[in-house]
């Protein structure tokens, strides 16, 4: 079929089999021009398929030729409908991995559930014994309680009053103002329960238990700091709370990998297009500044930017992890800057409908957002019938 995007609101329908590949092939070319590192060689990716955990499969598998298996909720191809872009993303790495001789297996299914841990742990068992890094890289907006069945939805509010600024609709470069209300406790303590530490904690519990991490094992989970001016609606807000809880749980995590000599991190990672912040009032017209800025600068960056950045000199450089005086790795490093912030603060205050498109780089949001479904790439033949129906070699 002729596969075009078929956008509503803040998500794509459609995503496209050739240009999900060459956003992998891209990936891959990437990472292998940094050369070898002394990376991981046995890597679970929890959140495998998109953003920034398919960056750091692909930075294992090319970086340091890892073994990997990759955790994702995707959705299928069908007759006369795509896949989900992770599929396709997934598909894509596995044939690229298989084609360079690495190890690569996936698995589709709630990550949240105690069956898919279950299952991951005996495919490491039966194939790799154990594991040297996970990756854990999940956003979800609800989660099912493994223990108690209840399903929670995570809400992107601010706490305490109500919140007021400029948001832009990329679509259509329309700048205007956004009111949030408060969120109550209980939106609170959904949001922690979905988006907080407690199933990256049930992971590595099980993993231990297991046996099946490595002495000296690492892991790190996601998260995102950003700066004043989403502040209200973002850091301290229902999902900041969340991201506080996931950071307060990497100490928890470390003081239970002590007697295998292993280690737990959050890394605070750049505001970048992905389907999961796309979809937060606000942060498009701050990244649409933000990209801007650092694009003059020459230190934007991508995932893929990030995460090899994050294995080459934080993770897996020599000595100890650089760690901020919170115990988090810090690869937003470049966009907290100071003269980025001052320069993003000054052009918000600036912007409007009329002149969005000069100031800021709402092109290339709106490219970054495209890409993420396999659309706009550069080289891909969008009037060609292509075959919808891809399988991922190695789905278990
Ligand atoms: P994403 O939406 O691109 O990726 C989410 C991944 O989770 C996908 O692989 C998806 O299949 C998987 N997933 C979702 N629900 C699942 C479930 N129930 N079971 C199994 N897999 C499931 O998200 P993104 O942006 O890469 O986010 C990953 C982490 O990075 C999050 O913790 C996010 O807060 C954090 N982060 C994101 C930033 C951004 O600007 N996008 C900035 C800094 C941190
Ligand atoms: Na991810």
């Amino acid at each position: 079929m002729i596969i075009t995007p078929r956008v509503r609101g803040f998500i794509c329908l459609t995503s496209h089999p050739e240009g999900c590949d060459r956003n992998v092939l891209n990936q891959i070319n990437y990472i292998k021009g940094l050369g070898p590192n002394n990376g991981p060689k046995r890597v679970l990716v929890i959140g495998a398929s998109t953003g920034f955990g398919l960056a750091s499969r692909i930075t294992s598998a090319f970086g340091s030729g890892a073994s990997t298996i990759g955790v994702f909720f995707e959705k299928p191809s069908a007759e006369g409908k795509p896949a989900s872009p992770g599929w396709y993303n997934s598909a894509a790495f596995e044939k690229y991995a298989l084609e360079a001789g690495l190890y690569a297996k996936s698995i589709n299914g709630d990550a949240f559930s105690n069956e898919i841990k279950q299952q991951t742990i005996d495919l490491i068992k039966k194939d790799l014994g154990q594991i040297d890094l996970v990756i854990y890289s999940l956003a979800s907006p609800r989660r099912t309680h493994p223990v108690t069945g209840v399903t929670y939805n995570s809400v992107l509010k601010p706490i305490g009053t109500t919140f007021s600024n400029k948001t832009v609709d990329f679509h259509s470069g329309n700048v205007s103002t956004v009111t949030i209300n408060p969120a109550n406790e209980e939106e609170i303590e959904n949001t922690i329960a979905v988006m907080g530490g407690e199933d990256w904690k049930m992971w590595i519990d099980a993993m231990k238990e297991a046996g099946v991490l490595a002495d000296g094992a690492k892991t790190v989970a996601y998260s995102y700091i950003g700066p004043k001016l989403t502040e209200a609606v973002y850091r301290k807000g229902t999902i900041g709370r969340a991201k506080d809880d996931l950071e307060a749980t990497a100490f928890t995590i470390a003081d239970s990998l002590k007697d295998i000599h292993g280690e737990a991190y959050v890394s605070v990672n750049k505001a970048l297009v992905t389907q999961a912040s796309s979809a937060i009032p606000v942060i498009p017209l701050y990244m649409s500044l933000l990209f801007k800025v650092m694009k003059a600068k020459g230190i934007h960056e991508g995932c893929i930017e990030q995460i090899g950045r994050l294995f080459k000199d934080r993770l897996y450089s020599d000595g100890q992890v650089p760690v901020d005086e919170k115990g988090r790795i810090r690869i937003d490093d470049w966009e907290m800057r100071e003269d980025v912030q001052a320069e993003v603060a000054k052009l918000w205050d600036e912007a409007t409908t009329e002149n969005l498109a000069e100031i800021g780089d709402l092109e290339g949001y709106r490219v970054d957002f495209f890409n993420l479904f396999g659309f706009e790439l550069p080289g891909i033949d969008y009037d060609k019938d292509v075959n919808e129906i891809v399988e991922i070699p190695n789905l278990q």
